[in-house]
């Protein structure tokens, strides 16, 4: 085959708020491929299928965050790639892989000496569509399952708030919570989010924060024995007033201040004190080998029997993966982010 077009995206500039994808990113068309003679060096070749376009990705443009990137550096983020070539014996030519790679059409993995735990083969006995393996049944699934399992610690008849909630984190900590006998509040960005929430996920109560007072809204709900926190800032300051006694709070992320938006102060510590809560940060990649086999015999399966349900926002085409960034951050996602090659 004669060599074809290997575009990539790339970081060029960090942003001041949200990320401008004409000014700080840039889709490269120059590169090309040759993939049937491409030496491997002893490694082997795959070709991107779908993307995830994640908000942590923003952290990652910051300089001296962990693990930013640098400028010059193609994206990287989690993706699922078809086996294209291969000399490693794990992998084999038609493999559907899951891991960390390059937003590009084709990935040379020359170094793959002992960072085969890096890579999970799809073998997809669901008969999932393939992106889902990003989505629910991926990082943001195992966020929501992990940090349930590891901090949450539902029982039944509990009481759970969750921002975020129609996210792909979101739903599935609701979904989970509901099939735990939890009574589930949520809070999402807009009207037709809050009716996916209540119609379609069948939670007990959801609100939508930008025209609804959550100080109120939670109040009336009663007192939390979990808050599972997706955004910080005013919204985990009223859940930190509102929490039970022994009640926990899984701080997963702080979405409002991703963009450098002006956090407001918590001033509601001091109730953990006499209510004892517990308060823990959750790092999804520190818990996977605690749960990940669990998880992949558990979720996939509850999607194949419609016991969860998932929305995807799919945009075709990976010179738009900063729009959808900044679709996410701005919260006109609904579902999960997906980036597909190809039509
Ligand atoms: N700790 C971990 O290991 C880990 C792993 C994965 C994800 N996370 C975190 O989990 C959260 C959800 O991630 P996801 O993948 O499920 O993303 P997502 O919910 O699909 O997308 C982000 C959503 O955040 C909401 N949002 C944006 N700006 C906001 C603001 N100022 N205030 C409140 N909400 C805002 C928007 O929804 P609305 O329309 O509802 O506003 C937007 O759709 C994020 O904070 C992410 O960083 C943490």
């Amino acid at each position: 085959m004669a060599p074809v077009p290997n575009p990539c995206y790339r970081f060029v500039s960090a942003p001041a708020g949200y990320p401008d994808p004409a000014k700080n990113f840039q889709y490269d068309a120059s590169r090309t491929i040759d993939p049937d003679n491409v030496d491997l060096k002893g490694g082997f070749l795959t070709q991107t299928q779908f993307l995830s376009v994640d908000p942590y990705m923003r952290g990652r443009m910051d300089a001296g965050t962990f693990d930013c990137w640098k400028v010059g550096q193609v994206w990287a983020g989690f993706g699922i790639s078809e086996v294209i070539r291969s000399e490693v014996p794990e992998f084999q030519e038609g493999d559907i892989l899951y891991g960390i790679q390059p937003f590009e059409h084709y990935s040379l993995h020359t170094k793959y000496e002992g960072r085969g735990k890096l890579w999970r083969v799809i073998h997809n006995h669901e008969d999932l569509p393939l992106s889902v393996y990003l989505g629910m049944a991926g990082m943001p699934g195992k966020t929501a399952y992990y940090g349930m399992k590891s901090i949450g610690d539902p029982k039944a008849g509990e009481s759970i708030f969750v921002s975020t909630a129609a996210g792909v984190v979101g739903q599935t900590v609701c979904q989970f919570s509901k099939a735990w006998g939890l009574k589930v509040l949520g809070s999402t960005g807009s009207d037709e989010k809050v009716k996916f929430l209540r119609e379609e996920l069948g939670i007990d109560q959801a609100f939508n924060y930008k025209t609804s007072s959550t100080a109120e809204e939670v109040k009336k709900f009663g007192g939390l024995d979990i808050y599972w926190d997706n955004v910080g800032s005013e919204t985990l300051d009223v859940a930190l007033k509102n929490m039970n006694l022994k009640g926990r709070i899984v701080v997963c992320g702080q979405i409002a201040s991703y963009n450098g938006e002006d956090t407001k102060g918590i001033k509601n510590i001091f109730h953990m004190v006499y209510n004892e809560v517990k308060m823990q940060g959750l790092h999804v990649s520190t818990l996977e080998s605690q749960y990940v086999d669990e998880f992949y015999a558990t979720v996939p399966k509850m999607i194949e029997e419609g016991k969860l349900k998932y929305t995807e926002d799919v945009t075709i085409g990976l010179e738009n993966a900063g729009e959808v960034l900044v679709k996410v951050l701005k919260g006109q996602n609904v579902g999960k982010a997906i980036l597909q090659m190809w039509e």
